[in-house]
C-alpha cells in the first residue's frame, strides 16, 4: 500500500529533512508517526500526497510512484488519499454539508450519489444533525468530525491524519480516535497518523514508526520492539 525505499529529502535552503526512509505499511494498517519537533514527520506525509518530491528514493503509494508524477497527475493521484489537517481548513462560508459535498463535487461524483455518501459519513462521525451548521458555530472536537468525514468522503485507500487531536482534551481525544478505528475497520482505510501525543499511543497501541533528525530510530509493532530493517 505505502511503500518507501532509501528515500532522502533535501530542501533547496540546504536542510536534510529525511534520510534514507525504508517504510513498508500494507493494506489496512493503522500507524502512528512520532517524533520531536523538526524530525521530519510532516516532510515525510509532504513526500505521500505529492506535495514534495524526494531527493533520492522512491515513494510508492498504492502502485504509483509518487514522487515521478508529472503536476498534472497529482490531483488524480490524490483521490486515492484522504488528509485531515491539523488546523480542520474547512470553508467558513459553506455549512457541514456544503464542505463534506464541495470535496466530492470537485471530482465529477454525480449530485445524488454525494447527497448519500455526505449523509453516510456526516452519520458516521456523530454529526447527523448538524448539516446545515456553519463551521464556527462547531466545537473544536466537532470541526474535527467535519474534517476527517470531509477525508473520507470518497472513500480513500488511504488517510493520512497530521495531529488529529492536536487541539483537543483527552476525552475528545479519545472519542477521535474510536471514530479513525471504526474507518479502520469499516472500510479497511489505511491510516497515518502523526501525533505528539504519547498518552494516546500508550492508550491505543498500534504499530509506531519514530522519527529523529530525519531518520526512523525505532518501529514498534503492536505489544513489542521491532528493529527497523536497514
Ligand atoms: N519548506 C521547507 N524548506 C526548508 N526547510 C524545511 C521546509 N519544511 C521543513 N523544513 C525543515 O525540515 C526539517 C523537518 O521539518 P518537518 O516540518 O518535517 O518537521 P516535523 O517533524 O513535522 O515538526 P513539527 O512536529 O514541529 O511539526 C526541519 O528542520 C524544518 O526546519
Ligand atoms: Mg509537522
Amino acid at each position: 500500500m505505502i511503500e518507501c525505499t532509501h528515500v532522502y529529502k533535501r530542501y533547496k535552503n540546504g536542510v536534510n529533512a529525511l534520510y534514507d526512509i525504508n517504510l513498508k505499511v500494507d493494506q489496512g494498517e493503522f500507524l502512528y508517526i512520532i517524533g520531536p519537533t523538526g524530525s521530519g514527520k510532516s516532510t515525510f506525509i509532504k513526500l505521500l500526497d505529492g506535495e514534495e518530491i524526494p531527493t533520492k528514493g522512491t515513494v510508492k503509494v498504492v502502485g504509483i510512484d509518487v514522487g515521478h508524477l508529472r503536476h498534472s497527475q497529482v490531483p488524480v493521484y490524490r483521490r486515492n488519499i484522504g488528509v485531515v489537517f491539523q488546523d480542520y481548513r474547512l470553508l467558513k462560508s459553506k455549512t457541514v454539508f456544503e464542505n463534506i459535498a464541495y470535496a466530492l463535487e470537485v471530482i465529477n461524483m454525480p449530485r445524488d450519489l454525494i447527497r448519500r455518501r455526505v449523509r453516510e459519513v456526516m452519520n458516521l462521525v456523530g454529526l447527523d444533525d448538524k448539516g446545515n451548521a456553519f463551521p464556527e458555530e462547531l466545537s473544536g472536537g466537532q470541526q474535527q468530525r467535519v474534517a476527517i468525514a470531509r477525508a473520507i468522503a470518497n472513500r480513500p485507500k488511504v488517510l493520512i491524519a497530521d495531529e488529529p487531536t492536536g487541539n483537543l482534551d483527552p476525552a475528545k481525544s479519545d472519542e477521535i480516535m474510536t471514530l479513525l478505528e471504526k474507518i479502520n475497520k469499516a472500510y479497511g482505510t489505511t491510516i497515518l497518523m502523526v501525533t505528539h501525543d504519547l498518552t494516546l499511543v500508550n492508550k491505543h497501541r498500534k504499530r509506531t514508526v519514530a522519527l529523529e533528525n530525519g531518520h526512523i530510530v525505532a518501529d514498534l509493532a503492536e505489544g513489542g520492539y521491532v528493529q527497523h530493517d536497514q
